[in-house]
């Protein structure tokens, strides 16, 4: 498995934290990775290096993260808790509603306001000063990824204690964590739901491996399970994927378990159960696999009732997937019922978002006939090389182009 996106993104942003070099192994090559070096070279720093990367930020003097760049990629949210504690100043593109929901930040803002931060927003962008930043009680009234993440990555240069209840507990933000504690930081409770650090006058350099990509597992998991056939998945963490590969079993899948490695199969004869699933964040179902869970759901024997609880609006992958030949009906905003089994077939659709990506190349490997998949660049910017590692374990799948959309492109993307 490759390193995960979602651990390496807030690991380059927490270099800005340091004078000293971070080194960071395991970082995958996606598009997401690659915006993130150039938005930290932009501010002077020195990020060298792929898969091994180096960042050097001692000469990073600007705290401007441009909106073109800001506008790639929303994680960029992540440079303000990072900008804050370097600089005590940051300033950052809105990061917007997205085709995955309104992507609300105002639990990014209050705590860092509650840090002693002033905070003036625009539509475009976010400002953000403070002389120091000093710990306090910070109450999320939901766990929010990249808020947890910016919250700690402004608290570790803070002065006194800072205290983080309701922390969103996904093995990133844990990655996250365990980092900065290699530079330095003293940071107790992770893992957990609350929180606890305490800031210290500087931080040194550190190296660090990410951590297996638990997302990418799952999605070549779901795949095994959707298509029939055998996957031994390696250096990924089972207990990263607890209800995952639970639901899998459920459905009729063969799941196996080691230290550091699973494998999961289904002869392609055995009939899949339907299977109802909600997301929910960690340790509940990820909403990042609910797409291809769907998409497996499809090739299921009867109805599946899939909740969509964490962003408001994931279910674009329904309309592309239904071009397929999949029946399945939304109700509301929440709930997805599939109607299995659907019997798909290759068609031409357009890939909304990274996981819809990923969920229709799972449908068009279940489906009869060629599919093109249009608008590819999306899942470049979550996975290194699916078409060349799914090719290698039987499936017939060729990137022909992945066009990136114009740099001058008005969309905010997840
Ligand atoms: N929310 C609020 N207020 C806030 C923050 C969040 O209402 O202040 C809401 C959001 O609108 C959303 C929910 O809480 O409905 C969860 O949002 P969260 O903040 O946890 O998401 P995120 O930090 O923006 C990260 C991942 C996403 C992943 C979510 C949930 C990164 C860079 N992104 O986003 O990953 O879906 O957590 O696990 O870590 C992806 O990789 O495809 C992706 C979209």
């Amino acid at each position: 498995m490759s390193g995960s996106k979602n651990a390496a993104l807030p690991e380059m942003a927490a270099a800005l934290l340091t004078s000293h070099p971070v080194t960071l192994r395991n970082v995958p090559r996606v598009t997401d990775t690659a915006v993130m070096a150039e938005i930290l070279n932009g501010l002077g720093g020195r990020v060298q290096g792929q898969g091994v990367v180096t960042l050097e930020m001692d000469g990073a003097r600007d705290h401007h993260v441009k909106d073109e760049l800001g506008r790639r990629m929303r994680a960029t949210i992540l440079m303000l808790g990072a900008l804050l504690g370097r600089f005590g100043h940051a300033r950052v593109p809105r990061p917007g509603g997205d085709d995955i929901g309104a992507r609300r930040i105002e639990q990014h803002l209050r705590g860092l306001r509650q840090m002693g931060a002033r905070i003036t927003e625009t539509d475009a962008e976010i400002v953000a000063e403070a002389d120091r930043l000093r710990g306090n009680r910070i109450v999320f009234d939901l766990p929010t990824v990249t808020g947890t993440e910016n919250i700690v990555l402004a608290a570790v240069l803070a002065e006194g204690r800072t205290e983080v209840f309701n922390a969103a507990r996904e093995p990133h933000v844990q990655d996250l964590c365990v980092l900065l504690e290699k530079m330095g930081a003293r940071i107790e409770g992770i893992g957990t739901e609350r929180l606890v650090v305490d800031g210290v006058r500087e931080l040194g350099g550190a190296e660090h491996t990410v951590i297996a990509d638990y997302l990418e597992a799952g999605t070549y998991a779901i795949a095994a399970a959707a298509v029939g056939g055998e996957l031994h998945i390696d250096c990924s963490r089972p207990e990263d994927l607890p209800v995952v590969l639970l639901k899998l079993e459920q459905a009729g899948a063969h799941v196996e378990t080691g230290d550091g490695w699973f494998r999961v199969g289904r002869k392609p004869s055995t009939t899949l159960r339907p299977i109802d699933m909600s997301t929910w964040t960690f340790p509940g179902f990820p909403t990042d696999l609910q797409a291809q869970y769907m998409a497996l759901m499809t090739q299921a024997d009867g109805e599946a009732v899939i909740s969509e609880y964490v962003h408001e609006n994931r279910f674009q992958h329904v309309h592309e997937l239904a071009k397929m030949g999949a029946g399945i009906s939304v109700q509301g905003r929440i709930h997805a019922v599939v109607h299995g089994p659907c019997r798909l077939h290759g068609t031409d659709v357009t890939i909304p978002d990274i996981r819809s990506g990923a969920a229709l190349v799972i449908a068009a490997m279940c489906a009869e006939g060629e599919s093109l998949l249009r608008s590819a660049w999306h899942v470049d910017r979550g996975y290194e090389d699916m078409a060349g590692k799914l090719a290698s374990v039987g499936a017939r799948i060729e990137s022909v182009s992945v066009e990136a959309p114009s740099a001058g492109s008005n969309h905010t993307y997840e």
